[in-house]
């Protein structure tokens, strides 16, 4: 989604805030923006539709080049439209006070056209379509001397959603920033300040950072940050140290971040597991959802809440909780969660999934089930996110940085980690010790396994190149394996805009079959689990209908092998485990047809890594 970069400090704030933007592109965008308080005393702003590229050629053409480097504060923007097209004149930064203020935003003003309609009336006038204009103006309208309280007057009359952050030509030297719903970060540098709306354009000038609380505003200035509520008062927030390296947000030589987050797999499975598995009683050490055995032993239902691929994961989830610790559990759509007024009590616990941690309907859904009493777990990847703070308790994936847009680490990571707290409840119930120790073995050899389907790379490859022609394709899967069937729809629809669908196996016959001809292929997942002998018996049945089947099957069967026209091998795995190597070679599959049809992998058209709206 938008993202948001504001400089403070003595170097060139245009160059640090370009680089920044460039960090974030991988959210996904269409136009950018910069506005830089010059030293001078102006106010420099340039917009541009399309890529951050373009904007810094733009930014070259029409700003001096000493103006540029003498700027020392400026904020910048990557819009993702909603509300009016991606225009220049939408684009991001909003400016006002006849051009003297100039504010960026993520998120949505609900009430911007009550906002926009008085504010036309104090004669404001308006040159985009945005909310955010609105916001511009009701900022100066507020200013009697104090950027600071002036932005959280502003803020107190709007409802919706927002990361802002907020320069002034009379305000040299300082940003305001604030935050409701949407992320900030603030990076505390040596004589420098850098915020952002994720941490991955502040990480290489400083890993001190300070993450907003919602209804938090702060005044930014180039020795650090004062935090304040949206009534003044002082608060303190913790400054955390970011862990992670920065080549972890780097292609390091591979031709896109899609392709080398799947190849990172083995080590994020591994950090996921280290230090998570008792090879003594059998079971999972998930402290961080601080529940013991009585408490865990108490839950009677699992609700699942989660979107896009998250929620794949969370449905692999509920074949692994009521197969491993007999608990009935509801995947659900996050969105529709929040909406159906559900029916939770004390002993239901509500797991959130979220990659970001920021998805907006997810961390609708993990408030809904705190408001109505149930125990709520996060599991996030990215630390100290929303969803990971509000809901209190959960398990942390440590996948690392996953940039590309569509999703690959962290969805194997979350099986993984469903995989153990199944495991853990499953202990607290009917689960053997033996059973444990055996699937603590399973879940162990899992990085090696995936291992081994990565080595098919150049044989995946080869297979996409015979598909790649095509303009829809059926994925088709049973039992645990139909949610992998989703996922490796999703993967393909996302990143090579061929129409893909997921079905069960056996729901073909119900409807989908009609659309089988020799134009169809249909990717059959076939692993040799409990269910497969059924499946082979919907392949002939679209075979028969001249369909083209690329089989996924299991190294050493043979007997599957000869049922379908092409085959994708991976090891042998319980079905427990499937769905993670399952995916990966879906995985590898989506991306090798997306790059032959010469796709925007990292950056796939309308979409963005966090949907932090609506
Ligand atoms: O960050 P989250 O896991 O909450 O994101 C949920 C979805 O938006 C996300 O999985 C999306 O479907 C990806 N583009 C899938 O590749």
């Amino acid at each position: 989604m938008c993202g948001i970069v504001g400089y403070v400090g003595k170097r060139s704030a245009c160059d640090i805030l370009v680089s920044g933007l460039r960090r974030l592109e991988y959210r996904g965008y269409d136009s950018a923006g910069v506005a830089l308080l010059t030293q001078g005393g102006g106010l420099e702003v340039v917009k541009q539709t399309g890529k951050v590229a373009a904007l810094e050629a733009r930014l070259s053409e029409t700003v001096a080049a000493e103006a540029r480097a003498g700027a020392c504060a400026g904020i910048a923007h990557t819009r993702w439209a909603t509300h009016g097209l991606p225009t220049e004149a939408n684009a991001h930064p909003h400016l006002a006070d006849g051009g003297r203020l100039a504010l960026v935003h993520n998120g949505i003003i609900e009430n911007y056209a009550a906002l926009r309609r008085q504010l036309e009336a104090r004669g404001c006038v308006f040159v985009s379509q945005t909310d955010t204009e609105v916001l511009a103006h009701l900022v100066a309208t507020f200013d009697a001397g104090d950027l600071l309280a002036a932005v959280s007057q502003a803020l107190k009359r709007v409802e919706g959603t927002y990361g802002v952050a907020v320069v002034s030509t009379r305000y040299p030297g300082q940003l305001v920033v604030a935050r409701r719903g949407s992320p900030l970060v603030i990076g505390l540098g040596e004589g420098e300040t850098i915020v952002a709306s994720d941490v991955s354009a502040i990480v290489s000038h400083t890993r001190q950072v300070v993450y907003l609380q919602d209804g938090d505003v702060a005044r930014v200035a180039a020795g650090g940050a004062q935090i304040y509520t949206l009534d003044q008062a002082v608060v303190d927030r913790e400054v955390s140290c970011v862990e992670w390296e920065i080549g972890a947000a780097e292609k390091s030589g591979y031709e896109h971040f899609m392709l080398k987050e799947i190849f990172e797999q083995p080590a994020a499975l591994q950090n996921a597991i280290r230090g998570r598995l008792d090879p003594v009683l059998g079971t999972a050490l998930l402290s961080g959802l601080n529940l013991g055995p009585r408490e865990l032993a108490s839950i009677r239902r699992l609700v699942i809440v989660a979107c896009g691929t998250s929620l794949h994961a969370g449905m692999v989830g509920k074949y692994l909780f009521e197969g491993l610790a007999d608990m009935p559990t509801d995947p659900e759509q996050a969105a529709e969660f929040r909406y159906c007024n559900p029916i939770l009590g004390a002993d239901d616990l509500v797991v959130a999934i979220s990659q970001s941690g920021e998805t907006a309907d997810t961390l609708a859904a993990v408030r809904e089930g705190i408001q109505k009493g149930a125990l709520v777990a996060g599991l996030c990847n990215v630390v100290g996110s929303t969803i990971a703070r509000e809901a209190g308790r959960g398990v942390y994936l440590h996948a690392g940085p996953e940039i590309g847009v569509a999703s690959t680490k962290a969805f194997t990571a979350q099986v993984t980690v469903l995989l153990m707290m199944a495991l853990k409840l499953g202990r607290c119930r009917r689960l053997s010790r033996e059973a444990g120790l055996t699937l603590c073995e399973e879940i162990a050899a899992l990085p090696g396994k995936v291992e081994a389907v990565l080595a098919q790379n150049d044989a995946i490859a080869a297979v996409a190149a015979k598909y790649a022609g095509a303009e829809n394709a059926f994925f088709i899967g049973r039992g645990i394996l139909y949610p992998t069937a989703l996922e490796g729809a999703l993967k393909l629809k996302e990143i090579s805009y061929i129409h893909a669908e997921g079905y069960q196996a056996a729901e073909l016959k119900h409807g989908p079959i009609a659309l089988l001809d020799e134009r169809m292929p249909v990717i059959a997942l076939l692993n040799d689990i409990p269910g497969k002998e059924k499946t082979l018996g919907n392949v002939q049945e679209c075979r028969a209908r001249r369909a083209p089947v690329l089989g996924l099957v299991t190294e050493d069967d043979e007997e599957a092998a000869r049922m379908v026209c092409d085959t994708i091998r991976l090891p042998r795995t319980s079905a427990y485990t499937a769905p993670v190597v399952t995916a990966v070679a879906l995985q590898l599959l989506s991306y090798h047809v997306a790059r032959l049809r010469g796709c925007e992998i990292d950056q796939p058209r309308n979409l963005a890594k966090s949907v932090t709206v609506e």
